[in-house]
Order: C-alpha cells, then structure tokens, then sequence
C-alpha cells in the first residue's frame, strides 16, 4: 500500500485549499471542498474493507451510491490543511443510498464531513448529469463577490452581465453564466436542493451575503473559475460608484464567442 499523502489527489487538495486561504477566500473555516475519487485510485493507498466510522448523512442520493469523496471537514481551517491533512481533510464513501458515509481516512479528531455536504452531494449529482467529468464542487466567501451581492441587482442574468462586461475573457471562462441564490439558511437540505437546481445551469451559484460555489473536471479548473469571476467581481467593485464610460458591448461578446468557439447563455446577450 502506497503512503497516501503522496497521493496526488490528497497532494492536489493540500495546494488547492492553502492557495484558497491565501486568496482570502476562506476565512477562519470558510468554505470547504469536495472531490469525487476513482474507487481504483483510493484502493492504490487504503484498505477499502477498513471502514473507521459510518457517518450519517441526513439525506438521500443514490446516484452517488458506492461512491468515494475527498472532502474538508466542518469547523476546520484551510490554513491548518497543509500542516494536518488527516485531521482537517477525510475520505468518505457514500452507502446506503447516499444516507451514510463510511469514513476511510482522515477526521482523525472524530470530526466528520463540511457542514454543506448536502449542497455538495446534491451539486455533483447535478452537475454529473450535465458532464460526466464533472469531480470538484468547490465553496468560498471570496470578497468582491460577496460585495457585490449588497449593490447589485441578484437578477441572474443582470448579474452575469455585469461580470462578463468586467474583464474581457469572462464570457469565455464562464459561457453558462453564474446563477444566484438569495440569501439562505446555510448548512441545510434546503440550501443544498436549491443549490443543485441551480447548477443544473451553470457552474457558478452566487449564494447572496454569504459566497460562491464553483464545480468542474479537476480542482485547477473549478479554482480557476471562481478566480475568474472574482476577479470581475473586484473591478465591478472598484467601478461601481463612478460613471462608466466604457464598457465591452454585446457585438464585442459576439465577437469573443466566435474566436473562442464559446457560446454565451442563451437570452443573455442581445
Ligand atoms: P464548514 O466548516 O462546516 O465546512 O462550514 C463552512 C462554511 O463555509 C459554511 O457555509
Ligand atoms: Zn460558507
């Protein structure tokens, strides 16, 4: 059995949540991960029989039955992650029709998975049935976006609007446009079904006054996304309260679309 820190997805999710905290997207323990693994992957450094605790869920998904996850623990700090991956990270496998998990590694305080693990197992059923790649669900409080969700308009459209007008390549990274939420009770079924609805659309869900959720192939990609948009969150932030003289237009979006072969939302460009 190969030692499982050296595993390049335990490797990868160190990176990616240190980076994170560096971004000051993940205050105190703000936010959390989660990334679906290969049952082969995991058997290359676990005992897949060896299960240390079954875990309740609070709620069903089927289609993630039998299936391995790499998340953050509740209450748990991304700075801390680098220096105590067992403690602050686990691996879990979803049984019983999603309502258990039985934990394989990690949590070795006795904690247990993210306090939004229903958003995110909702998320990856959702986003799956859109794109069989799809690994990562991804949430932070990054500061811009979060800003922003206090002076603009939460219309989805509108909002996703503003942020492609913000910085050229916007439309590119993220054609589908990000989806908002109003403000929501955290940490909930509810928050969680209506945060996989929304990622039915887009990859990108706004929680209102609180944060972002982001999913993709690899934990670079879904990083990269949220980086985008808060990037163009950042601008609209520093613009906001001065005359706008200029801005990219709807014929040069149309433009970007054809030379990057992206196809913006449908109804979102004129
Ligand atoms: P957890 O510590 O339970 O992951 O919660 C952090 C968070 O961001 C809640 O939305
Ligand atoms: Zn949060």
């Amino acid at each position: 059995m190969k030692d499982i820190l050296t595993a390049p997805f335990i490797v990868e999710m160190i990176r990616t949540a240190t980076n994170m905290y560096d971004h000051g997207w993940d205050e105190r323990n703000g936010g959390n991960i989660s990334l679906l693994l290969d049952e082969a992957e995991v058997g290359e450094y676990l005992a897949l029989d060896t299960v240390l605790r079954t875990i309740s869920t609070g709620f069903s998904a089927p289609e993630l039955n039998g299936k391995y996850f790499l998340v953050t623990g509740t209450g748990k700090y991304f700075k801390n992650v680098q220096y105590a991956p067992e403690v602050n990270l686990g691996i879990v496998r979803l049984t019983n029709g999603g309502e258990s998990a039985e934990l394989l590694w990690g949590f070795t305080d006795g904690g247990r998975f993210t306090s939004e693990f229903p958003a995110h197992m909702m998320s990856h059923v959702a986003r799956l049935k859109v794109d069989g790649e799809n690994k990562v669900v991804m949430h932070c409080h990054p500061g811009n976006l979060l800003a922003m969700t206090y002076v603009h308009t939460l219309d989805e459209r509108e909002f996703t609007r503003t942020l492609w007008q913000m910085c050229t390549e916007c439309i590119v990274v993220f054609p589908d446009g990000v989806n908002v939420l109003p403000w929501m009770l955290c940490g909930t079924n509810e928050i969680g079904e209506a945060t996989a609805k929304k990622m039915e659309t887009a990859r990108l869900v706004v929680w209102a006054q609180h944060g972002i959720y982001g999913a993709g192939k690899d934990l670079d990609e879904t990083f990269g996304l949220i980086e985008t948009a808060e990037k163009a969150a950042e601008i609209f932030m520093k613009i906001a309260h001065l005359p706008r003289v200029n801005t990219i237009t709807d014929e040069q979006m149309h433009q970007l679309e054809k030379r990057f072969g992206v196809k913006g939302r449908e109804g979102y460009l004129k």
